[in-house]
């Protein structure tokens, strides 16, 4: 089953990417591959373009439609979700109801430095996905508080506990983009 990411933060650097190149390589022992599409050349949307979108918003779609679920790395901003990635978002909900995100299955995880490892924009991005008209996997959270403390200076979780909780994540997440590709099937 594949599974396509974007991430939130386009810092060097970054925890939440180090989270999500952590998910890629263990996504296999869960039955999953997971790749991630690139938005870090997505201009600032302006609806003037919609109908000629730029070159990185058609491949990142491209690829989006390659996968079955959509997952969320996110940072938390100022109690919301980053802007780039709600950038990155709006492009590829355009046009209305575009297959890209219209009805794709999504999941969600983050991590901050902060002690509520990103909740607060994880609530505000499954709010978001009621527009989209699809479901969001809830069966386990992954939210990664505290980041300085989990993470080595490789970008390396160093920390068994999150390792053990990202792997719950996974496995229960394999499972329920099965149980989406069965209620999908015709009956
Ligand atoms: C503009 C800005 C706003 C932030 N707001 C929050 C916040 O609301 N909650 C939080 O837990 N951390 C917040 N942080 C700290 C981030 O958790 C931290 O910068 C984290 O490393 C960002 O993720 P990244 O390492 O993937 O870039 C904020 C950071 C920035 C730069």
């Amino acid at each position: 089953m594949r599974i396509v990411a974007l991430c939130g933060s386009l810092r060097a650097g970054s925890f939440n990417q180090a989270l999500l190149d952590v998910a890629i390589e263990r996504g296999p022992a869960h039955g999953l591959e997971i790749v991630q599409a690139d938005i870090r050349e997505f201009p600032p949307f302006n609806q003037d373009l919609e109908g000629t979108p730029p070159p990185a918003v058609l491949e990142a779609k491209r690829i989006i439609q390659t996968g079955e679920t959509l997952l969320l790395v996110s940072p938390e901003t100022n109690y919301g979700v980053p802007g780039v990635l709600k950038n990155a978002i709006d492009w590829l909900s355009r046009p209305a109801h575009d297959p890209t995100l219209y009805r794709r299955p999504m999941a969600v995880a983050g991590v901050s430095t902060g002690y509520m490892g990103t909740m607060r924009a994880q609530l505000a991005w499954r709010q978001m996905w009621h527009y989209f008209n699809a479901p969001v996997f809830s069966g386990v959270e992954l939210t990664v508080p505290l980041a300085r403390t989990v993470f080595d200076g490789d970008g390396r979780i160093a920390d068994t506990a999150t390792v053990e909780r990202l792997d719950a994540y996974l496995s229960a997440l394999s499972e329920w983009v099965m149980q989406c590709q069965r209620a999908a099937e015709p009956t």
